[in-house]
């Protein structure tokens, strides 16, 4: 394999380890923490939207947070920096569903994104009156971010 179809390749198992592009955002400068980087939590509420967009969307409905699980901060992130969150299925249980959730940053000006933050997500689907509630069958297949667009 030459070089050029390696790095190819390399990217591809990168990106397939990272999972579905959720959310592509720019950290601001309201975002930071007194420090003057970009505070964690508004980190974690992102990874939060994204982890339950992908829940949403295979529960085919409500969902909750029932758990974030071995949170990392590997690297802070700085105001301007383009901040990527991939989300990736992990498991499904009877109602609920785990993600891995990661975090990747770019500065602004430069062409490399590093991984900022990871955790693992796990959302239970609800009904109406907030009890946990069965997946749909075949709810794997719910996963939009899977499919081509239509036509
Ligand atoms: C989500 C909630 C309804 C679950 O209630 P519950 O009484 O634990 O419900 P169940 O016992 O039926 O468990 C539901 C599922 O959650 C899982 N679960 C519950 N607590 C968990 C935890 N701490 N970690 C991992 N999984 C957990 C159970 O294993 C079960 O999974 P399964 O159905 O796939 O087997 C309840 O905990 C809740 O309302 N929490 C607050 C949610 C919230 O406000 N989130 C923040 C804003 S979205």
């Amino acid at each position: 394999m030459d070089t050029a179809s390696f790095q190819v390749q390399k990217l591809a198992e990168q990106l397939k380890e990272r999972g579905s592009l959720v959310i592509r955002t720019i950290a601001m400068p309201s975002d930071t923490n007194p420090s003057g980087d970009i505070f964690g939590g508004w980190l974690l509420a992102q990874m939060d939207l994204a982890a339950g967009n992908m829940a949403g969307q295979i529960a085919r409905g409500r969902c909750a947070t029932v758990a974030i699980e071995g949170i990392q901060f590997v690297r802070p992130v700085h105001v301007g920096d383009e901040v990527t969150i991939y989300a990736k299925l992990v498991k499904l249980g009877r109602s609920s569903i785990t993600m891995n959730i990661q975090a990747w940053s770019r500065p602004r000006d430069q062409e490399h994104a590093e991984n900022v933050i990871k955790a693992k997500f796990i959302f239970v689907a609800i009904d109406e009156n907030g009890k946990s509630r069965a997946l749909p069958d075949n709810a794997a297949e719910n996963l939009v971010f899977t499919r081509l667009p239509k036509a």
